[in-house]
């Protein structure tokens, strides 16, 4: 009845702070309903300047986040399991303000899009909430570097 990741299950699933105010099943039925997508070491997730209608939490593995401007690149961020990214553009609408590559072997995302999310933060507002703060929060930090 449950569709676990790839590899070991919910067990190897990493603590997603995101979603600790889900109930089991919520968080069960997100999983059914989203992509689990797979990136090798290196490999693009997401471009800077692209459009964007979906985010993506951590499930396994890492990822790097960072500017490219006039083909300098500048490192912001690596982010681990449990961890979420591409809520910047989902949130405003505004192109991907940065891009994001695999920085592991193996590394899966769930991909949330704009309509699961809608959903999801209809009975659980938390999640809305959290997502806006860390959004604020990685703005700031761009505005300020
Ligand atoms: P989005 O703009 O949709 O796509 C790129 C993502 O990189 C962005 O959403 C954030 O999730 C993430 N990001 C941008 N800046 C930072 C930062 N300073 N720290 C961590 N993550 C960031």
């Amino acid at each position: 009845e449950e569709a676990p990741p790839a590899g070991e299950g919910w067990d190897a699933l990493p603590a997603i702070p995101l979603f600790s105010d889900l109930p089991r099943e919520a968080f069960i039925q997100l999983f059914e309903r989203c992509p689990l997508r797979r990136f090798g070491p290196g490999e693009r997730i997401l471009a800077q300047g692209s459009h964007g209608d979906a985010f993506y939490v951590i499930c396994e593995g890492s990822v790097r986040v960072f500017r490219e401007d006039d083909g300098h690149r500048q490192d912001l961020a690596t982010l681990e399991g449990g961890a979420f990214f591409g809520e910047m553009a989902l949130l405003s609408g505004a192109p991907r303000a940065a891009s994001v590559e695999s920085a592991s072997d193996d590394t899966q995302v769930l991909e949330i899009s704009a309509s699961v999310l809608a959903m999801l933060s209809h009975g659980h507002p938390s999640v809305a909430q959290a997502l806006k703060k860390f959004c604020r929060e990685r703005l700031l930090t761009n505005v300020m570097n």
